[in-house]
This record gives structure tokens, C-alpha cells and sequence, in this order.
């Protein structure tokens, strides 16, 4: 089974963006930790990390077609795109892809403007501030739920 994790806009500042928020790992560490993680379940992991929401679309629709960016579910951290992206939102839904919307920082405990999410009504599950945790978890789900 091969799983594709999309980090969103501006992840790829993880380690020097606002390290009391997000932690000190860099967003390569982070990477490394999943690949270590999914390799010891037998689950392929495809990164892919993009500041601009046409791309991650695009990434979506690949997921979901024949090919060798094809894969069976999506771990997806939408960064600031989660608060308003409905495009994202439907490009989950309309691929039908198995997804599970991961946030390192507890959501619920920031500014009111990042307590919604337009896209977890269209995942699986959502995990939210428990760091780089979360997105073994998901694998971890999604290797059960689309596996
Ligand atoms: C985030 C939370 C978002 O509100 C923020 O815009 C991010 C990161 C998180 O992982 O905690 O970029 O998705």
C-alpha cells in the first residue's frame, strides 16, 4: 500500500518557523521519522510539499488517477489552506481518496480563525497538536482503514 503525506504552505520553514509553536525538527526529520515508521508496517510513503494550492490539487488528482504517482489514501496537513480551501476540500471529495487531516499545533487551543477546518468534513479523522505524532498515527489508521 502506498501512502501520500502532502505537507501545505509553509511547512517547509518547519524547524525555524515559530519552533515554541511547531518544534525544533525540520520538515526533512519529520520525513525521516514517517518513512522510518512506514517502512517497518510495509507501507510505501510518497512525500510531496507545496506552498500553493493549485499544485497540492494537482498532487491530489495524480493520487487518484493511473500512473506512478498513483496511491491508496492521503495523510494530509493543509497548514493555513485547512481555514479556507474549498478547492482542496473538493479535490479530496471528488477523488474519493481516504484522507486524514494531521496539524502539529492544537488547533483548538489558537486563534478562534484556525478552529474550523473546511476540509476535515471531507477526511476520515483529524489529529491535531501532537506534533509529528500525529502523522505516524495516521499511517498507522489509514494502514487499517484503506490497507
Ligand atoms: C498548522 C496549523 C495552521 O493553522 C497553520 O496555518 C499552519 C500549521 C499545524 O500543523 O499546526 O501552517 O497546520
Amino acid at each position: 500500500m502506498k501512502i501520500l503525506v502532502i505537507h501545505g504552505p509553509n511547512l517547509n520553514l518547519l524547524g525555524k518557523r515559530e519552533p515554541d509553536i511547531y518544534g525544533s525538527d525540520s520538515l526533512e526529520q519529520i520525513n525521516g521519522l514517517i518513512q522510518e515508521h512506514a517502512s517497518v508496517k510495509d507501507i510505501s510513503i510518497d512525500f510531496y510539499q507545496s506552498n500553493h494550492e493549485g499544485d497540492i490539487i494537482d498532487r491530489i488528482h495524480r493520487a487518484a488517477s493511473e500512473g506512478p504517482e498513483r496511491c491508496d489514501a492521503l495523510v494530509i496537513n493543509p497548514g493555513a489552506f485547512t481555514h479556507y480551501s474549498i478547492a482542496i476540500r473538493d479535490a479530496i471529495q471528488g477523488t474519493g481518496l481516504p484522507a486524514i487531516e494531521v496539524h502539529l499545533s492544537n488547533l483548538d487551543a489558537r486563534e478562534p480563525f484556525r478552529q474550523t477546518s473546511v476540509i476535515a468534513p471531507v477526511c476520515r479523522g483529524r489529529i491535531t497538536g501532537l506534533g509529528y505524532r500525529g502523522y505516524l498515527l495516521a499511517i498507522d489508521a489509514l494502514g487499517e482503514i484503506a490497507g
